[in-house]
């Protein structure tokens, strides 16, 4: 395959700081470990597993939402943005989680939802008691609807969740009223960012969360805060992700060029607080932007130090297509000085053990259920270890999600009845949604709820075949998921692969093939064994090597 492009400097002109290398693992605190019993995870939970994340090599972790919440988006649908959610603990507990979590010298990095507050927010129920144009009302996004009576929305945008991006409320006085925008449930009303309040009032959580010793947030819909003014029509269907050429016009609610006055803003105030390579606070952009020169924009130098690289995650799983998506990432960071980051799986997507076992090409679904086409469990799990390894073994800095160092595929047989996310609800079932990613994960094989909790119960049902995937069964267990991810974040560090500097080797057209640290990584795509160097000293390997000491089929080996 041409490998013309020489990666050299993977770190760009950027301050070289924890992040740009740091392995950062995902919680999602309902599923992680349920200290109470109540089938729900807590935040005592996660204190107590945080000898699990230390023993794994990660650097930091970072927290889903954990704050007040009806939970009608799981918690991204806050309600109180300085508070704990009763179900997950009190404020005290997460000052212990974050102590704890700084004894084992692991930082935190906690979830900011800036786009939507909960309906359930004090600021909404203030706006739905006052009066059109009231000062409540312009910290939303409510309008007059159109037709003669107002009984149209005001634009045809649709939510992410399907269904209409606007609801209609009843005035004080009885009357059906204005309507407001959601992007995502009609629990989750769209702030004006327009409005200086908006603006100081996250300035002030900022402070609050980073003077309880936070080391950064992730931005939840970073790319949405800002609406095209006019608020136009947009006749396309609604997706996340911007997805746009880079000279082609954007959708009027992604990626206004507006958004990054707030993140330069937010930027000084992380920098007040710690800017050096040990001691910066940093700000994660959840961006579903394309393409990657759109995205590099959220961490020029004075904005974000991170985004994630969905395009990475979403890449078919085929050499010339992940070699593009590498490169083209490279490049697009080190462009503006950032570090480029590495993702394959998180809360809102298929579980890359799954999503890998679907025949190459199939378009990502957003949830897979009883019913729809299963993917191959074994295809899937040699591919997401290959997956694993190559992506540990990439300059930059890595997202790991909860669950994925054990191999866990997806829970694809779940019943319907007992789905949560409101995206199935919204879509009428058309989406299956995103419960089956969420899933809280086994710890012991031969416990009630797979050791998650004391108890049996568990929000979302566990598969029974999840025995065999609890650490208890993997830990010590050579060639097991959960020690290949374990030594490769070992030898990730000793050879400072997050830091290094990536040259692509020539291989043929099913292979990839490049150096970094001292290394030499190498995937498999194709239907035939690979034959390696003579005198090549294998020191990890996502499949055993065949007879002849050859990579196999979907197989990643680092050798020196
Ligand atoms: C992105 C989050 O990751 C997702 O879980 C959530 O539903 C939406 N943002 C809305 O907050």
């Amino acid at each position: 395959m041409n490998t013309n492009a020489t990666h050299q400097e993977a770190t760009g002109g950027a301050t070289p700081g924890w992040w740009t290398e740091a392995v950062i693992y995902q919680i999602y605190p309902r599923s992680f470990a349920d200290a109470d019993g109540d089938g729900v995870g807590d935040l005592p939970g996660i204190t107590a597993r945080l000898d699990h994340l230390a023993d794994l090599g990660v650097d930091a972790i970072w927290l889903s939402p954990f704050y007040p919440s009806p939970q009608a988006d799981a918690g991204y649908d806050v309600a109180d943005y300085r508070g704990v959610e009763p179900l997950f603990g009190t404020l005290s507990d997460a000052d212990r989680l974050i102590a704890e979590a700084k004894a084992r010298g692991l930082r935190v990095i906690v979830d900011l939802v800036p786009n939507h507050t909960s309906s359930a927010h004090v600021w909404f129920t203030e706006a739905l008691a006052a009066a059109p144009g009231s000062a409540a009302r312009q910290r939303y996004v409510f309008r007059d609807g159109r037709g003669p009576d107002g009984a149209e929305p005001p634009n045809d945008w649709q939510s992410v969740f399907g269904g209409p991006a606007w609801s209609r409320v009843t005035e004080p006085d009885g009357r059906p009223g204005q309507w407001y925008l959601h992007l995502f449930d009609s629990a989750q009303p769209d702030l004006n960012w327009d409005n200086p309040e908006v603006r100081a009032e996250f300035v002030d959580v900022l402070r609050f969360w980073l003077d309880r010793g936070v080391d950064g947030f992730r931005v939840d819909v970073a790319h949405g805060l800002i609406k095209q003014a006019d608020l136009a029509d947009w006749q396309e269907p609604q997706e996340i992700l911007s997805g746009q050429e880079v000279d082609k016009p954007r959708p009027p609610m992604w990626d206004q060029d507006g958004v990054h006055d707030i993140y330069r803003q937010w930027r000084q105030v992380l920098d007040s607080y710690g800017s050096s390579a040990e001691d910066g606070r940093i700000l994660v952009a959840e961006a579903w932007v394309e393409p990657a020169e759109r995205l590099a924009r959220y961490v020029r130098p004075d904005e974000m130090h991170q985004a994630f690289n969905f395009e990475y995650l979403l890449a078919a799983w085929t050499a010339p297509a992940q070699y593009a998506v590498i490169t083209r990432s490279l490049e697009a960071t080190d462009a503006v000085g950032a570090p480029t980051t590495w993702v394959l799986s998180n809360h809102d997507v298929v579980r890359h053990a799954s999503r890998l076992g679907l025949p190459i090409g199939t378009p990502r679904p957003n949830g897979i259920g009883i019913g729809d086409p299963q993917p191959d469990a074994a295809v899937g799990l040699r591919r997401a270890r290959a997956a694993t390894l190559l992506m540990l073994a990439l300059p930059g800095s890595a997202y790991l999600y909860q669950g994925e160092e054990l191999g866990l595929p997806e829970h694809t047989t779940l019943p319907d009845e007992v789905r949560q996310d409101p995206t199935f609800r919204r879509t009428g079932g058309a989406h299956r949604g995103r419960d089956g990613c969420r899933v809280p994960i086994p710890w012991e094989a031969d416990a009630p709820s797979y050791g998650f909790g004391p108890t049996d119960a568990s929000w979302l049902p566990q598969p029974p075949s999840w025995a065999e995937y609890a650490l208890d069964r993997q830990r010590g267990v050579p060639g097991s998921t959960y020690e290949l991810y374990r030594g490769a974040l070992r030898l990730r560090r000793e050879h400072g692969l997050g830091r290094g500097t990536l040259r692509w080797q020539e291989s043929p057209d099913t292979v990839l093939s490049f150096t970094n640290g001292g290394l030499t990584v190498l995937t498999n795509f194709g239907p035939d064994p690979v034959p390696l160097p003579a005198g090549a000293q294998v020191v990890q390997a996502s499949a055993p090597l065949d007879d002849a000491g050859r990579v196999p089929t979907d197989a990643t080996v680092w050798y020196r």
